[in-house]
């Protein structure tokens, strides 16, 4: 039985996050497509199409890209995308709905050099769940960013996803309370802290540009976190 103390180093957290994901690719097409997450339908869908489209890129990588919406949405607004995820499932499922080009590939594959494109903007929506794989993707963006490209986070604000847990970078035990019971094996996921969010921006030669916080209009809490930076070329000449 595994200790659930927070901050403990779960041996495998990040291959343990794309079993549950491949697990559970055919419930969370479904909770995704029938817009079952509130906090997807009142901000935070929103906050991503409106982050990306105000940068007005012609081409979009979606890292993680489950089973496309994204992609579909920005395709409505004429912008070029390529999705990628590692659950052969869920790249199925986008293929078959369409509006850009869909292939299965892991973190670890894109970190590795697998693709080779350059895009206006990385985008990446609720997606980044593990430690050092994702620790090898971002060193990885930059490399995928035409110039002035960008790279757009959204992710679980801390402050309102720490809970009453001590607020601390680490690994945390996954739960799938609030979903369906066709919801299985849900893996640990990687916490971190605002600090830590900005950290790994930096470590990877980003700039901050923006950090959006879109509240939840029931609670007036922030729904999410959405990272918009830059490579910063001056910290890269510096190395
Ligand atoms: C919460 S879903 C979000 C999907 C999509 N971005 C959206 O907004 O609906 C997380 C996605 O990350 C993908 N993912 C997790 N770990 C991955 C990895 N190591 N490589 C590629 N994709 C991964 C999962 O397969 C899943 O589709």
């Amino acid at each position: 039985m595994r200790d659930k103390n927070p901050g403990q180093a779960f041996a495998g957290g990040d291959q343990e996050i794309i079993e549950s994901w491949t697990l559970n690719a055919e419930p969370w097409s479904t909770v995704v497509r029938q817009q079952q997450i509130e906090s997807r339908r009142l901000v935070t869908d929103r906050a991503i199409i409106e982050a990306v489209v105000v940068r007005s890129p012609m081409a979009v990588l979606d890292l993680g890209c489950g089973e496309g919406w994204l992609a579909r949405a920005l395709a409505q607004r004429g912008i070029s995308v390529h999705g990628v995820d590692v659950v052969p499932g869920l790249i199925e499922q986008a293929r078959a709905a369409g509006g850009g080009q869909f292939s299965v590939m892991s973190y670890e594959d894109v970190a590795a050099g697998a693709l080779g494109i350059s895009v206006d903007a990385v985008v990446c929506n609720f997606a980044l769940f593990g430690d050092a794989v994702v620790e090898r993707l971002f060193q990885r963006v930059p490399s995928l960013l035409s110039r002035k490209g960008v790279f757009i986070v959204q992710t679980l604000h801390p402050l309102v996803a720490c809970g009453d847990l001590p607020y601390r970078t680490g690994w945390r035990e996954g739960s799938w309370s609030g979903f369906d019971p066709s919801f299985v094996q849900p893996a640990p996921w990687y916490f971190r802290t605002l600090e830590a969010w900005t950290g790994l921006f930096a470590r990877a030669g980003f700039r901050l540009l923006e950090m959006r916080e879109p509240l939840h209009p029931a609670t007036q809490k922030p729904a999410s976190v959405v990272f918009v930076a830059e490579v910063d070329e001056a910290a890269i000449a510096r190395d």
